[in-house]
């Protein structure tokens, strides 16, 4: 149907991607080889296999276990390079993406590694098509607030490559209070702000992020429906959702698409918008979370304008650049 064309052909933005959430079966097995590092998987199949999880616990095991291939600046220049021509082509014009630099910190794997081998792809991808790109690092919240803060210390040199902070990992018993003071700190250095919150977290975690991190945005927020005094102050902020449909479903926030409730955020007048999470995993690019949309709920080809537009409105472009798009 039209709907299929349009989702294709419409110029989108990303907002909620998390680069070492892109990293292919394939590629994740050639690093393994070329660094020697044992994963339990024998084949490409098998990989494919053990994506199937529970929770977001379950996927993050894997999730950490396939960074563990990530080891010199080439591997994150292909990465990053792979995730690009994706964009290219998929038309996601521009893009915000998330690294996770404790990650590889933790392994011995530095900043002076992962950041010249993002900025080398992003460089490259910007010169042969134009590819807008900035760059989000995100905290580990199941790692200490000492942790966070040692991590905002040892990018200090890279920090001119980085646009906001943000806070990702396990969020159940983590709650945004806990980097209140990291995120001050980020705040003072001229970082904007993200958070996950709402995932598989209560709506007090949401109130937290926004009143605790000062949030620029919610990285999903689908819980927030059940306190309808939050999604009174979302929707009067026009506080952006970055909401990730196949993520949902693979970590059994819902249990099928045709139960999502994208849409009825959406009619409650919220700022939503479409992202694709950790697309290696889930079976999806941002293409394919918009398809998965149509195909299982009621959406018009007005919704998906209205949430291509969302992804330029919720985004950190100037509003020159936010112009240009819509
Ligand atoms: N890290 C990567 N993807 C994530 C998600 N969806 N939630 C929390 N942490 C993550
Ligand atoms: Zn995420």
């Amino acid at each position: 149907p039209a709907t299929t064309a349009l989702i294709n052909s419409l110029p989108k933005a990303e907002l909620h991607l998390h680069i070492e959430g892109t990293l292919e079966p394939e590629l994740m097995m050639l690093l393994a080889e070329k660094h020697q590092v044992a994963l339990p998987y024998s084949t490409i199949e098998d990989v494919r296999l053990a994506y199937n999880f529970d929770n977001l616990q379950s996927f993050l095991d894997l999730y950490y276990l396939g960074a563990s291939v990530l080891c010199d600046e080439d591997d994150f220049y292909r990465l990053m390079w792979d995730y690009l021509c994706k964009c290219k082509e998929e038309n996601v014009v521009h893009v915000e993406m998330m690294f996770d630099p404790q990650t590889h910190t933790e392994r011995g794997i530095g900043f002076d590694v992962f950041m010249p081998g993002f900025a080398r792809a992003m460089a490259q991808a910007e010169k042969e098509w134009g590819q807008s790109s900035l760059l989000i690092m995100s905290f580990l919240r199941h790692l200490s607030e000492q942790s966070a803060f040692e991590t905002l210390d040892a990018a200090s040199p890279y920090l001119f490559m980085v646009s906001a902070v943000g806070l990702d990992s396990s969020e159940l018993g983590n709650p945004p209070e806990k980097f209140a003071r990291v995120f001050a700190k980020a705040k003072e250095l001229g970082l904007l702000r993200v958070a996950h919150a709402g995932e598989e977290g209560p709506p007090a975690y949401i109130w937290s992020a926004l009143n605790d991190l000062n949030v620029h945005r919610i990285d999903h927020g689908v819980r927030s429906i059940e306190d309808a005094m939050l999604v009174q102050e979302l929707a009067s902020r026009q506080m952006p959702l970055t909401v990730c449909p196949l993520s949902n479903i693979k970590l059994c926030v819902f249990g099928h698409m045709r139960e999502h409730n994208l849409l009825s955020l959406l009619d409650l007048g919220l700022m939503v918008t479409v992202n694709a999470d950790d697309p290696s995993y889930f079976g999806g690019y941002l293409n394919d979370n918009y398809h998965a949309l149509a195909a299982h709920l009621p959406i018009t080809d007005e919704h998906i304008k209205t949430l291509a537009a969302n992804s330029f409105k919720a985004s950190f472009l100037s509003e020159e650049q936010k112009a240009h798009w819509l």
